[in-house]
């Protein structure tokens, strides 16, 4: 039996439809019932046959915080993916996220070492790699440097010791760190602002940019790491980068809308950071806009996938596709 947590997410709910299609017995982790449709509409994204490949989920109430609540979910499972986790670049979500990705990482690591499971496989981020001073691209040898970190990424690197500790205790490990991963139907978080930017129209886009990656490369790597040897390493998984300028010219071009063309400047950054603060302290929002958000900003990296590409032999699929087929499905849920 495999495991997957994090099932009702971006990345999760991919990758159950594909091991659903695949006839792989899976079991899944859900926090609320209400998070289920979202899986069943991802699917509804690719397939007619929503509910057969839904109904070859074995479904299990849990939470990676509550251990006694994953003893169900580990019963008969060999091979663990572990996606769940809290993404916020808010400094005021430092021990939330501490809890969610070190800890709970922590608990399904220990989880695998009682219940002798075979393999996992963890998915970090292109943030727990290493920037470069230079122009060279980043691998996954280049060191993870607190300095200009944001939250989030200081909390998933914690989770990779973690994971690695697993691996002292005979778990066959293996972890991916992929780039910003594009995807339909999770507007709402990380990277689907991207699609609500370029639908708004907006005239201003930020610097940078970053290594970028569709969730359908991310799930296909996963299952296929997971069905070798390979064990005791990492992979940075991007298929391209790009500008922030780049990415939503790509959507509003799918979208049939005007791309933004005005760069947001240093100075305007600033003041957005302190108007983000404002917004933050007097709504209790997240904080988007950051020092170390601002860094990563004016301070992009460009990122080196070529391990994983020579590892499996992969051909990553061009970014624009997946991108099209993610607008297309945003337009027509927010058809006006
Ligand atoms: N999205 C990106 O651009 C990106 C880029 C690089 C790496 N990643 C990594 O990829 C993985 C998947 O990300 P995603 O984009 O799929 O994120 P997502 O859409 O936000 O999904 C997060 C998942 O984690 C679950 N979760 C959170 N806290 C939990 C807890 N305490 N117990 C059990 N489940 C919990 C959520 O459950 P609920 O539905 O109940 O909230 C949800 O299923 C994460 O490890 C993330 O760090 C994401």
């Amino acid at each position: 039996m495999v495991l997957v947590t994090g099932g009702t997410g971006l990345v999760g709910s991919h990758l159950l439809l594909k091991l659903a299609m695949q006839n792989v017995p899976v079991r899944a982790i859900y926090r609320s019932v209400e998070k289920l449709e979202q899986v069943k509409k991802t699917f509804s994204y690719y397939t007619t046959n929503v509910t057969a490949l839904y109904d070859k989920i074995d479904w299990v109430q849990g939470d990676i915080l509550d251990i006694p609540s994953l003893d169900d979910a580990f019963q008969n499972v060999t091979h663990v993916y572990h996606c769940a986790a809290l993404i916020s670049f808010s400094p005021s979500d430092f021990n939330i996220l501490d809890r969610v990705n070190r800890e709970g990482t922590a608990n399904i690591v220990n989880m695998c070492i009682a219940k002798n499971v075979q393999k996992l496989c963890y998915v970090s981020t292109i943030g727990t790699i290493g920037r470069t001073s230079t122009s060279l691209a980043a691998d996954e040898e280049t060191e993870f440097n607190r300095q200009f970190a944001n939250p989030y990424a200081i909390t998933k690197h914690l989770a990779e010791m973690e994971v690695w500790r697993g691996a002292q205790e005979q778990i066959q490990v293996v972890i991916i760190n992929p780039g910003v991963i594009l995807g339909p139907g999770y507007w709402e978080n990380g990277s689907g602002s991207f699609f609500k930017t370029a639908h708004k129209n907006y005239s201003y886009y930020p610097p940078g940019g970053s290594g970028f990656v569709a969730v359908a490369d991310v799930t296909a790597i996963m299952v296929q790491l997971m069905n070798t040897d390979i064990h005791g390493e990492r992979y940075i998984v991007v298929a391209s980068n790009n500008t922030y300028k780049e990415v939503l010219e790509m959507i509003s071009r799918a979208m049939n809308k005007k791309a933004p063309y005005k760069k947001l400047q240093p100075w305007q950054l600033q003041i957005g950071k302190y108007l983000d603060l404002l917004r933050h302290l007097l709504t209790g929002k997240p904080r988007t806009i950051t020092h170390s958000t601002i860094h990563g900003l004016l301070h992009p990296t460009t990122f080196d996938s070529s391990k994983i590409i020579k590892t499996l032999d992969y051909t990553f699929e061009p970014l624009e596709n997946s991108i099209t087929f993610s607008s297309r499905i945003f337009m027509k849920e927010h058809a006006e």
